[in-house]
């Protein structure tokens, strides 16, 4: 029986799924990694109580999905009754982790507790040029393993690649990995610059070379594998003419809960200045959907300069990334500079240009120093 919270004439409608970002702790130090540079220390972190108030209430807001993510979810000691208590609210659960906590007993008791799906992050596909990645040796066989444990389990399962221009040229050997583990869906996304990635843009950002060539693999795997393994593809905005849809619009589709209980419309929303993210600790997620200014300041169309507010687009796009636009111009009301309609468009091809030289070595997190431990 749905819980569902009726919604008012003209309101928004509700959240698709909403990811709960349950710890910041994670094993691995990937330099591309999207979560603010100030990670959130494990003693900010909702208690089981709060996250299982939050799962009633995405319940009764009328989401789908609940999706576990991190930092490394499986840190967290109770993500088994986070899992079951999602379930029993009858919301589509999926566990998005790096595997290498991810031993059989915990996958068992995980489904035991109803999850549904899993999403793998894998590297790379050679084992060296992953754990350098990762920054931690024997990562990628742990992968390897947990990934087939999940088959084995009869638990869906997607790949997720992050391309760079250190692994760009193994796109169809990762194609080649997704199928020969039985995954359903991998997700190739070129690397997306916020957070720690965008520290290292000059170490990751590929060449248009690389880009075309990983365009080119997936259209043929595309054809090759059709109805049998879905590849989802992203590609870097800093080659295209009009940027993505992020998040599919912001506060249209989702809803980030970060691992003290701040309520985001995207997990890099914290880096904009002036905003005021509420907490679940004080408000409902149907207040904070429905009434935040926070949700409200850049949903829809209203708030648009031009040329996004008269353009064909914007229904499409939304405008892009508010988060990009304040990386690289400093106004995330500005429209996105991925698009060529932006007069800050240009900033793009002055980062292609920089990075062109050799790749300067990862600046990795240093997790011991950071405060999320
Ligand atoms: Fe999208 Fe705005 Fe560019 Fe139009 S002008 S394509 S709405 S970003
Ligand atoms: Fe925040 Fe795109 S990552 S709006």
């Amino acid at each position: 029986m749905s819980t569902a919270h009726p919604r008012a004439a003209g309101a928004p409608e509700p959240p698709l799924a909403v990811l709960l970002e349950v710890t910041h702790r994670c094993p691995l130090q990937c330099p591309y990694c999207s979560n603010p540079l100030a990670l959130e220390r494990a003693s900010a972190e909702l208690e089981t109580a709060d996250w299982q108030r939050v799962i009633d209430q995405a319940a009764a807001l009328g989401a789908l999905q609940v999706h576990f993510s991190g930092g490394e979810p499986m840190s967290r000691k109770d993500l088994v009754p986070l899992v079951r208590h999602a379930t029993q609210r009858q919301l589509y659960t999926n566990l998005i982790t790096s595997a290498v906590l991810l031993d059989e007993v915990r996958l068992g008791e995980l489904k035991d507790a109803g999850l549904e799906h899993v999403q793998i992050s894998f590297q790379d596909t050679q084992a060296q040029g992953a754990d350098h990645i990762a920054g931690l040796a024997g990562a990628h066989q742990r992968k390897l393993e947990a990934a087939r444990l999940v088959k084995a389990a009869g638990l869906a399962l997607t790949l997720n690649f992050v391309i760079h221009r250190h692994n760009a040229e193994r796109a169809a050997a990762m194609v080649a990995l997704g199928a020969a583990l039985g995954a359903g869906r991998i997700e190739m996304a070129h690397t997306q610059y916020y957070g720690w990635g965008l520290r290292n843009r000059d170490a990751l950002l590929p060449s248009r070379a690389q880009l075309d060539a990983v365009t080119a693999v997936v259209e043929a795997a595309r054809t090759e594998h059709q109805g049998r393994l879905v590849i989802d593809y992203v590609v870097p905005d800093y080659y295209a003419h009009r940027p993505k849809a992020c998040m599919s619009g912001w506060g249209r589709r989702f809803m980030n809960i970060s691992p003290s209980g701040r309520a985001l419309p995207c997990h890099a929303a914290e880096t904009l200045p002036g905003m005021d993210f509420p907490s679940v600790r004080e408000h409902s997620l149907q207040d904070i959907w429905y009434e935040s200014p926070a949700f409200q300041r850049f949903r829809g169309t209203q708030w648009m300069p031009d040329p996004c507010r008269s353009c064909e687009r914007r229904e499409l796009d939304w405008g892009g990334c508010r988060c990009q636009a304040f990386a690289l111009t400093g106004d995330a009301a500005r429209t996105d500079p991925a698009c060529a309609l932006s007069a800050d468009h240009p900033l793009m091809a002055a980062a292609v240009r920089a990075a062109a030289g050799p790749p300067p070595p990862f600046a990795y997190r240093r997790y011991s120093e950071a405060s999320a431990r």
